[in-house]
């Protein structure tokens, strides 16, 4: 594994802004004398006065003032347990950086074996806010940092890389919708505060109107997520509809894809996350995005978070069916054990379930317990509360008050628990970080119909997850609709309203066509279907009345190439 100071040698090299070891410097930090008049000191001065500049301010950081730096946050773009963004406001001052270590050695700032300087910096919501992205850290191991800049150090803060082996499991607080009542938000994040989860997702909808001062408050908030000690939760986010922008996340938490949408591994491959962006084109790119990362991960859980819930457990939001025909079907076909929804202000978790029209489905939707997705949901870290008036034949349990999902995710099960903010503020002490899957005294869970305090998601079995890890798996879900074209018979048969059904799959977004031609290719029937995404479709097509007495041959193109050819009688 590479050293962290090796890859900061080299950025010292390039930049000339930083250095590994600050015991080395020569000039004391607190003998305050002009840069320019120590750069006229420095034998064989060939600087250039601003980088100078720059230098000696790097070396004149007293210890005992502030850096010009706040609302820290811990983001990730890469290997979460080898990497970590460390995001910050820098108000004032120059020459800023981070120092860590594994060692403590408090706000002695040149104690710290390494250091790195900003990889980003960005202005948005009325603040500077710098990135440093630290790499070749090493897993499960908690780093003592600070930022240090011209003006001063910052108090002494900790991450914690996550552990990378998959028979330990992960702590995971999942939720979203902090938008306007900032004491429920203040209090869910104490809360994560106390039970120091390896990582929050956060499902969007941080603030109400997005603007410059709800962004600096909830950053400010977004401080009480840092336990007693100075560690600093990380947070993988999602766009919601009150971020105006994609760039609100973007700018603010530095993710690895503008457009918001992106996995991470966990683990050492006990688990990948995806975050969907409901704001953009849920076909197109992102869609090809999800399809062929599901197809190629071989994590042992998936785990999703987006914003706007499929079928949302409230009467007054919309149903989001180009949602269900363009990703849920995805998670089935590939095995997506979890889905994360906010945006609706309300409580719920369904049994597992997959899109279906068949007899037994409603609203799109069948349970299965197999092969289907468990949803849960909808945001309530803070945002005004909505009546859960649209329970589905498949839901759970649902409910109507603040919470957040804390999520246990093992080799043999997860399990999801309802921690309600409101009856749990009174949580004083936190977890032991030795023993992080003991619940604290205080935390109370929603016993939920059906359900109890923990919700529990299997293994599948080993036959359905040997369909879901490959990339062009045998045959839809058992039960379900899904006709896949190879398993189709080679003769198609009219019913007596002249009615035919045709199964195929498509590889890629597209617009599938029908075609019927005779035995001197003569188009006889042509229709266009609605274009949609990869995945297996069974579709009945009316055909109209064809000339007697032809052998006729019924073919499926999409996606630029041929993708069933049939005989029909
Ligand atoms: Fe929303």
């Amino acid at each position: 594994m590479q050293l962290p100071y090796v890859q900061d040698e080299q950025k010292t090299r390039k930049t000339g802004l930083s250095t590994t070891r600050f015991g080395n410097l020569a000039c004391p930090p607190s003998v305050a004398v002009h840069p320019s008049e120590i750069a006229s000191r420095l034998p064989g001065f060939r600087y250039s006065f601003p980088l100078l500049v720059l230098l000696l301010l790097t070396l004149w950081t007293p210890a005992d003032l502030e850096a010009g730096t706040r609302r820290y946050r811990c983001t990730w773009r890469d290997d979460p347990a080898t990497t970590m963004v460390i995001g910050f406001e820098h108000f004032s001052g120059a020459a800023v950086r981070v120092v860590y270590d594994t060692q403590d050695h408090g706000r002695s700032w040149r104690d710290y074996r390494w250091s790195a300087t900003p990889a980003r910096t960005v202005n948005h919501a009325g603040m500077r806010n710098v990135f440093v992205r630290l790499k070749g850290l090493r897993p499960a191991t908690t780093y003592n940092f600070l930022v240090v800049d011209s003006e001063g150090v910052s108090k002494q803060m900790k991450f914690e890389t996550p552990h990378a082996t998959p028979d330990l499991p992960l702590s995971i607080i999942a939720g979203g919708d902090s938008r306007n009542n900032r004491p429920t938000a203040q209090a869910a994040n104490r809360l994560v505060s106390k039970l120091r989860p390896h990582f929050v997702m956060f499902g969007g909808d941080m603030t109400n109107g997005d603007t410059d001062m709800e962004w600096q408050q909830w950053l400010d908030d977004w401080q009480l997520t840092m336990s007693y000690d100075g560690r600093l939760t990380p947070i993988v986010p999602a766009r919601g509809n009150h971020e105006r922008a994609n760039a609100s996340i973007y700018n603010l938490f530095d993710v690895p894809n503008p457009d918001v949408y992106y996995g991470l591994n966990f683990a050492g491959g006990l688990l990948r996350t995806y975050t969907l962006n409901t704001l953009f084109p849920p076909g197109g790119d992102q869609l090809s995005w999800l399809s062929r990362d599901l197809s190629r991960t071989k994590a042992m859980w998936k785990i999703a978070q987006y914003h706007h819930a499929m079928r949302p457990h409230t009467l007054s939001k919309p149903e989001r069916d180009e949602l269900i025909t363009l990703w849920a079907t995805q998670f089935t076909r590939y095995g997506m054990d979890l889905v994360i929804e906010s945006d609706a202000h309300t409580v719920k978790q369904t049994y597992p379930i997959r899109p279906s029209r068949e007899p037994g489905s409603s609203q799109g939707f069948i349970r299965d317990d197999r092969r289907g997705t468990v949803y849960i949901g909808e945001g309530c870290w803070g945002a005004p509360l909505r009546a859960n008036d649209d329970d589905k034949k498949w839901t759970r349990a649902s409910g109507r008050f603040n919470q957040f999902k804390w999520i246990w995710v093992g080799l043999r099960q997860i399990q999801v628990r309802t921690v309600r903010i409101d009856r749990s503020m009174g949580t004083a002490s936190e977890v032991d970080p030795m023993a992080r899957f003991r619940t604290p005294p205080g935390i109370y869970y929603w016993d939920a119909d059906n359900t109890g305090d923990v919700l529990r998601i299997p293994r599948r079995p080993d036959d359905v997850l040997a369909f879901s890890s490959t990339s062009n798996p045998p045959g839809g879900p058992a039960g379900n609709t899904v006709i896949q074209a190879s398993k189709a018979p080679a003769i198609l048969r009219r019913d007596a309203a002249g009615r035919v059904r045709v199964g195929f799959q498509l590889s890629e977004t597209g617009r599938p066509v029908i075609l019927v031609v005779d035995n001197n290719m003569r188009l006889l029937f042509k229709q266009e279907l609605s274009i949609r995404g990869p995945g297996p479709y069974s579709e009945v097509i009316q055909l109209p009345t064809m000339p007697p007495g032809q052998r006729l041959e019924l073919i499926v193109k999409g996606a630029g190439q041929v993708l069933g050819k049939y005989r029909l009688e």
